[in-house]
């Protein structure tokens, strides 16, 4: 994958587990343009291997100087977001993928209601800009355990104004979903990007209250899980990768020198899919691009997030 040189020009502390890191091209010439909703991954090598993680990219689409992402430092994390709070400094270079927007604004919407939860605010960051560009009727609803621990309160008040509502869980304040979705107008699009339960959350309540799929959009990228560690046999490379315990099926094949292609690493865009040529227990499937039937017929596979629940799998890479 092309990758871009970048080096880190700012580092903000924005509360005790959210940083924000601004990015400048090595060069000093302009980053690629982007839409809101648009991610990047950055690449990391520490302790022997590569970390690829992907982030949202925050602020304006419209200026490319810098790009602007942020990292809550996850509670059980297996090295990229810990990395990224602790080693890494103003001044040190790192490198890129081009943006790639998996959670576009649908351009059709009458009316745009965004529902973040936590970190899950970043992608509306960039997205809240577009809207205001293009004057587009929106609301926002950002939910977070409490004003301590919510990430740009301020910055959005100023953007969106009355638009923002807020919801502290420490202030007892909840989102009504049902409320929420049960009182909008034709051709509302519904975007939610949170903890795994509330996007669930939201896209149940519109499924119950008859919402088109086209007009519900959610972004969960899932950090891989962690699980036993497998042998995977690369049939076409004629090669057998060890995947350890705490890596993912994909960092490991990558780590060995084959570079399947990926784009969100997060089990959702379908881009790592590898077909399944033999297996010795069932698949592990964590991924959320697969059908229930494609699932179940241990066909295929996303390596970005997926393992096995046997000790070793042939993929027809
Ligand atoms: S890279 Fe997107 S599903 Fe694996």
């Amino acid at each position: 994958m092309n990758m871009i040189d970048v080096r880190v020009a700012a580092i903000e502390q924005v509360t005790p587990l959210i940083k924000h890191f601004k990015f400048v091209k090595e060069d000093g010439s302009k980053l690629p343009p982007f839409s809101g909703g648009s991610h990047i991954v950055v690449a990391l090598d520490a302790e022997g291997r590569t970390y690829r993680n992907p982030y949202s990219l925050m602020g304006s689409p419209t200026e490319t100087d810098a790009y602007h992402i942020s990292v809550r430092r996850q509670e059980n994390s297996r090295g990229g977001s810990a990395y990224m709070h602790e080693n890494i400094s103003v001044g040190m270079t790192l490198k890129i993928t081009h943006p790639v927007n998996l959670f576009t604004l649908a351009k059709m919407a009458h009316k745009h209601v965004l529902i973040a939860g936590g970190i899950g605010i970043t992608p509306f960051m960039s997205q809240i800009e577009d809207l205001n560009r293009l004057g587009a009727e929106y609301e926002l609803h950002y939910a977070f355990r409490s004003y301590k621990q919510a990430a740009f309160v301020e910055e959005l008040q100023k953007a969106c104004g009355n638009k923002l509502h807020c919801y502290s869980d420490s202030d007892g304040k909840r989102l009504d979903m049902d409320a929420l979705l049960s009182n909008q107008p034709l051709g509302t699009h519904v975007y939610v990007c949170g903890p795994s339960p509330m996007v669930v959350g939201v896209l149940e309540t519109a499924k119950n209250l008859g919402w088109p799929d086209s007009n519900v959009h959610n972004e969960q990228f899932l950090a891989p899980p962690v699980g036993e560690s497998f042998k995977v046999q690369l049939a076409k490379s004629n090669l057998e990768v060890q995947v350890p315990a705490e890596m993912s099926m994909l960092e490991a094949i990558e780590a060995a020198g084959v570079q399947p292609e990926y784009l969100c690493r997060g089990g959702v865009c379908g881009r790592c899919e590898l077909s399944v040529l033999e297996s010795d227990g069932g698949l592990e499937h964590n991924d959320h691009f697969l059908t229930e039937s494609e699932k179940a017929s241990c066909k295929k596979i996303m390596p970005c997030v997926s393992r096995t629940k046997g000790k070793r799998l042939v993929l027809d890479l």
